[in-house]
């Protein structure tokens, strides 16, 4: 493999590493905001998650929703809580208590050290709530919303960034789903609104739910058509599962992310060309993951914050997150945001018990890695490795890698994956015009079987290290164990 800083392929946002909190299953309720809870503070947020939270240095999370946010009246969740209506959620079956809502979230994300991408309704409701709610945030005073936030006890604006025009809205599954073209009417006018009621928001379109939406690519273009001068991101949304139990094909899987990703950028910039457009519309990657473990678990249907997608992480997932990852970084110079969906007990990093502990999940740990060294410039090495052919795809390459330079620090980290199930692969990188780099630190994730969990009892799923990478000449030697993910740092010896 060859590293040269010429095979630099952009900057990287930070926002790459952000998540997603959902008024969704015990996510809010019982995961981030359990008043009473032996680690609840004065605001009654767990300090043991907001701890991991900072662990995983997430620098945005989106939120309310998802699904739920399509039937959210925003108002219902901010003023005195005595007098919050409880309203049935018809997204999740559930019935939302709106003992915790927007000014509760921005306090939490001060405390988390996060900020927020907050998602309005275009599923029921329609542009002047949503230009309401920025106001309501972001004006300093002086106007019947913003008046009404100073007299809810918040004297200064939130002035919220990044702000999400509804979600998944081609959905059937979606409150208020509509057409291409009704809802690209309605998303340029909400962001029209939203961005004169304050200038220096961006804006995120719904691209489709997934790629397997039968509209998509069309859903993107005629949308985009619509609304493309008003808004900032495109957003996708993919989540990979393994129910057949072919790890080859589920290892995979980030060959078909890279297609979806390729994709959607195609039409953004033919819409680009076709308006013969100066602006570029970026991407954000706002729901990602492995979900499928918790599929039919039952629940009580109006019952307040049952579990709901409880996914115990397998080793496996964690691999596949690792390469995930590796997919955003190819794709940071237009993926600007993305999202780790979600963060807490709904398919989540971070698994809480109501009233008791917190474990981090084998997921937490790749993503921990990518978001803490994953700094600076994303490069990409030249790789020659071998290659194999499984039930889904064919020439598969076992090693999946990249690297980041954070010039500031000078430190350098070669990210890789092992996907073969039996063979040691030796990684010899020649790092080119990296004079004076040497290893620091060599962790990996290895050795455990396929279906490894972490649970409150015992957490064997964890990184460990590994003696240092060799170094002859320019060329660095590390050895990468079957199914492994693997983090290599180097630092420029002064
Ligand atoms: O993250 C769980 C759900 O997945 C979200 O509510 C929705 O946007 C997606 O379908």
């Amino acid at each position: 493999m060859t590293l040269a800083r010429e095979l630099k392929i952009g900057e990287i946002d930070q926002r790459l590493y952000a998540s997603f909190i959902e008024h969704l299953g015990r996510a809010v309720y019982g995961g981030i905001f359990e008043p009473g809870h032996p680690c609840a503070d004065e605001d009654g947020f767990r300090t043991d998650v907001i701890e991991l939270v900072k662990e995983l240095k997430v620098p945005v999370v989106r939120y309310p929703g998802g699904n739920f946010v399509s039937g959210y009246n925003w108002e219902d969740g901010v003023g005195p809580i005595e007098s919050r209506p409880k309203r049935l959620d018809l997204a999740w079956g559930t019935t939302e208590p709106n003992t915790f809502g927007t000014n509760e979230f921005m306090k939490w994300c001060r405390k988390a050290d996060t900020d927020c991408m907050m998602a309005v309704n275009l599923g029921t409701r329609g542009a002047e709530e949503a230009r309401n709610l920025v106001e309501y945030m972001n004006h300093p005073g002086g106007s019947a919303w913003s008046d009404l936030r100073i007299a809810h006890g918040f004297s200064n604006p939130w002035n919220v960034k990044l702000w999400c025009l509804g979600n998944e809205m081609d959905g059937r599954w979606q409150m208020g789903a509509k057409t291409a073209v009704e809802y690209g009417r309605l998303a340029n006018e909400a962001s029209k609104l939203m961005k004169w009621t304050d200038g220096s928001i961006e804006t995120v379109l719904c691209g489709s739910s997934s790629r397997n939406s039968p509209t998509f690519g069309e859903w993107e273009a005629q949308s985009l058509d619509i609304a493309y001068d008003n808004i900032d991101y495109v957003s996708l949304h993919q989540y990979y599962e393994n129910r057949s139990g072919d790890t080859m094909s589920f290892l995979a899987k980030t060959l078909e992310m890279d297609e979806f990703i390729h994709s959607v950028l195609c039409v953004c910039d033919y819409i680009k060309a076709k308006k013969r457009s100066k602006k570029t519309v970026h991407l954000s990657f706002d729901e990602w993951n492995v979900w499928y473990h918790s599929d039919h678990v039952p629940y009580e249907r109006w019952s307040m914050a049952p579990p709901r997608l409880e996914d115990i992480y397998y080793f496996e997932d964690a691999l596949l997150v690792g390469a995930m990852l590796i997919t955003l970084l190819r794709h940071c110079d237009r993926i600007k945001i993305a999202c780790l969906a979600q963060l807490v007990n709904v398919i989540a990093p971070i698994f809480t018990e109501t009233g008791g502990g917190v474990f981090k999940q084998t997921i937490f740990y790749p993503f921990a890695h990518v978001s803490h060294f994953g700094r600076g410039v994303a490069l990409q090495p030249i790789l020659e490795c071998p290659r194999y052919d499984c039930k889904e795809f064919t020439d598969v390459p076992y090693i999946e890698s990249i690297a980041t330079l954070d010039e500031e620090t000078d430190s350098l980290t070669v990210f890789a994956v092992n996907k073969s199930p039996d063979e040691t692969a030796q990684l010899s990188v020649n790092l080119l015009d990296f004079t004076g780099y040497t290893p620091t630190a060599f962790t990996s994730m290895d050795g455990y079987a396929k279906d490894a969990v972490n649970g409150f009892d015992a957490s064997p799923v964890v990184p460990h290290t590994n003696p240092l990478p060799t170094m002859d000449g320019s060329v660095m030697t590390a050895l990468l164990k079957p199914f492994s993910w693997n983090v290599i740092q180097l630092k420029k010896k002064i």
